[in-house]
């Protein structure tokens, strides 16, 4: 057994990830939380609204997951979110064809199909579904996007987003308003996002229906200094530049074999470091790497498994000029995105613009008005009305948008109706005057961390997985992060008897009413019951037995170091508060 099929083993068998529709006999990509992966899910979700949400001041909105048409056009979905994919004739299995060929040929993420397709022939590709050999049909662009109608009828089409972005985006005129006309702000949401993926076969790696939690932080296109870039300067990243990577065989994109990432050209730098040398584009697009390595490291993500990873430009999505992926090492698919962080420039917004004919542009004032020189285009009207008669009014328009530029050389051309017309300088005048501006008008870019919260998941279970021997015997543990942990206390009587059952449900119901989730178990020895809440990630178990009916006293077990203390029973909420947020009290 691997690392993966012990995490997805325990996952199953104790209640945090369960196959969807498996009664049906279930379907590739949909996974279901069970009560502790749902709980767990929460936790993390929460810790993420505590650090952009609370913490940032980026309030959350909550958009439709199905999106009409037009949306999907404006953000390049309809026509460009697409893979390419393969059938294989024997068997009917289809498969990513880019995936088939990857890691026996070098391959840009700018192949074309027929290209592929070439590769997959020349280098005679087994169907890794049925081992046939040239069995492969054409390839062909696959649009990842789930389609449906709105209503009924089939007027209307729909999509399943694919992305949780694009709610965000249509609605910036609103949050322009509401964040009071200033700019940067941010806003953010977590919720589904679904692409069909052509073959999910990495379990919760690739889903067909996942969790997002994105922010879009609108910011000046002028300026893009972060005004709290002084606080984390000094910040230390795992940097993999897009430079390092060109030489390095075992380099870019998820799903690589993992390696020693020193010799892959790793680099640890500090936020101030990365923009001073011009490494990370900017300063709000490094304050994002070091807010991402803050929480997936405060989420349960390993630091020494984490690394950021800066796109090639061929690999670049088609909206952004820099972008870096949080990656984290696994067992079985070795380096896997978790986090997107890019700058999406005024891509979004432009495009939104020009399909809704909506202006999504924004007056950027200044602090003091400027004095600035314009050109006042000054016709004669006294030829033009004879000259161009009912069309004088169309005429003298176009003239009066005409630049100082367009005034060169002996004739003026301008387009009425679609016609050119061609008219004598002479006939138009102009003068320079001076004029106060109190701003500029400029169409906002967009910085985006995109996390996909159930590679997180994943990603913290593995990472938090450990076996050891004790007493002769392997202990599994879950080291996740009390504030990760879905269950927090497990409270146990030491034996199975009335004296101490009674008071171990009053304890229950205390720790309970303080906000603490608590699990209760009498079945089994204590040693058992120890192994199988160390197993789910409970950080704290609270024992009570004889002694506690005579001094009211209970022990506290550490999951980790599995010391005990002794407690007042009196003092026992606010204690197990306190050590969770600031870690075990050790005797
Ligand atoms: P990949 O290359 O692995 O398909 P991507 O580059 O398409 O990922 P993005 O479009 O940047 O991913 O999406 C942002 C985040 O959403 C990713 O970092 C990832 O965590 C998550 N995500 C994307 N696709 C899936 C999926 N099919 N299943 C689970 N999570 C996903
Ligand atoms: N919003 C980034 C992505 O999902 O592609």
């Amino acid at each position: 057994m691997d690392t993966y099929e012990k995490i997805i083993g325990l996952a199953k068998r104790r209640g945090f990830l369960w196959n969807s529709f498996e009664l049906y006999g279930g379907t590739a990509g949909f996974y279901d939380y069970g009560p502790l992966g749902a709980t767990m899910k929460r936790r993390i979700e929460d810790i993420w609204r505590d650090i952009y949400v609370i913490g940032e001041g980026f309030y959350e909105i909550e958009t439709p997951t199905i999106g009409i048409e037009p949306v999907f056009v404006a953000s390049g979905h309809v026509h460009g979110f697409s893979d390419p994919m393969t059938v294989c004739s024997n068997c009917d299995s289809a498969f990513r064809a880019d995936h088939l060929i990857k890691g026996i040929v070098e391959v840009p993420d700018t192949l074309s199909a027929p290209e592929i397709k070439q590769l997959i022939d020349e280098h005679g590709i087994k169907c890794p579904q049925c081992g046939g050999v040239g069995t492969f049909g054409e390839v062909f662009d696959f649009n990842l996007m789930f389609k449906t109608t709105i209503g009924p009828g089939t007027q209307r089409m729909g999509y399943l987003r694919p992305e949780t972005a694009q709610g965000m985006f249509i609605n910036f005129d609103r949050l322009f308003r509401f964040y009071r006309e200033k700019l940067p702000f941010g806003v953010t949401q977590i919720g589904k996002a679904y692409r069909n993926e052509i073959s999910p076969r990495q379990g919760v790696i690739r889903l067909r229906e996942f969790t997002q939690a994105e922010a879009e932080i609108f910011i000046n296109p002028r300026d893009k200094n972060h005004p709290k870039f002084s606080m984390v300067r000094n910040a230390v990243l795992r940097c993999y530049p897009a430079s390092h990577q060109q030489n390095d065989s075992e380099g870019g994109g998820d799903s690589d074999a993992a390696g020693d990432d020193r010799a892959a050209g790793v680099i640890e730098l500090t936020a101030g470091e990365a923009v001073d040398r011009a490494i990370v584009a900017h300063e709000f697009l490094a304050y994002h790497l070091v807010l991402t390595n803050h929480f997936l490291v405060r989420a349960g993500v390993d630091p020494a498994r984490l690394r950021f990873r800066q796109h090639q430009p061929d690999e670049m999505a088609h909206y952004a000029v820099d972008c870096w992926d949080a990656e984290v090492l696994t067992d079985r698919f070795g380096w896997v995105e978790v986090v997107g962080i890019a700058d999406r420039t005024d891509y979004d917004l432009s495009s939104h613009a020009n399909h809704s004919q909506h202006d999504l542009s924004v007056v950027l004032e200044y602090d003091t008005p400027k004095q600035v020189e314009r050109i006042v285009i000054k016709p004669d009207m006294s030829m033009i009305g004879p000259l161009y008669k009912d069309k004088a009014g169309k005429v003298l328009a176009a003239l009066k948008n005409l630049k100082e530029e367009d005034l060169n050389g002996d004739e003026i051309s301008i387009k009425v109706d679609g016609e050119e017309i061609r008219i004598a300088r002479d006939v138009v005048g102009y003068e320079t005057v001076i004029e106060e501006v109190r701003g500029e008008d400029v169409i906002p870019h967009v910085i985006e961390p995109s996390f996909g919260i159930d590679r997180i998941i994943y990603a913290v279970l593995e990472h938090s997985f450990a076996e050891e021997i004790v007493d002769k015997e392997t202990r599994s543990v879950l080291r996740l992060p009390a504030e990760v942990a879905p269950v927090q206390v497990a409270v146990l009587p030491l034996l199975t008897r009335e004296e101490l059952i009674d008071p171990s449900i009053k304890i229950v119901d205390m720790l309970r009413r303080s906000g603490i989730l608590v699990s209760y178990d009498d079945a089994g020895t204590i040693g058992r019951r120890y192994r199988r809440n160390d197993e789910i990630g409970t950080p704290f178990s609270v024992t009570i037995d004889y002694d506690t009916l005579d001094d009211d006293t209970v022990t506290i077990r550490d999951r980790d170091s599995m010391l005990q203390i002794r407690v007042q029973v009196r003092e026992l909420a606010e204690k197990v508060h306190a050590m969770m947020r600031s870690g075990f009290d050790s005797p």
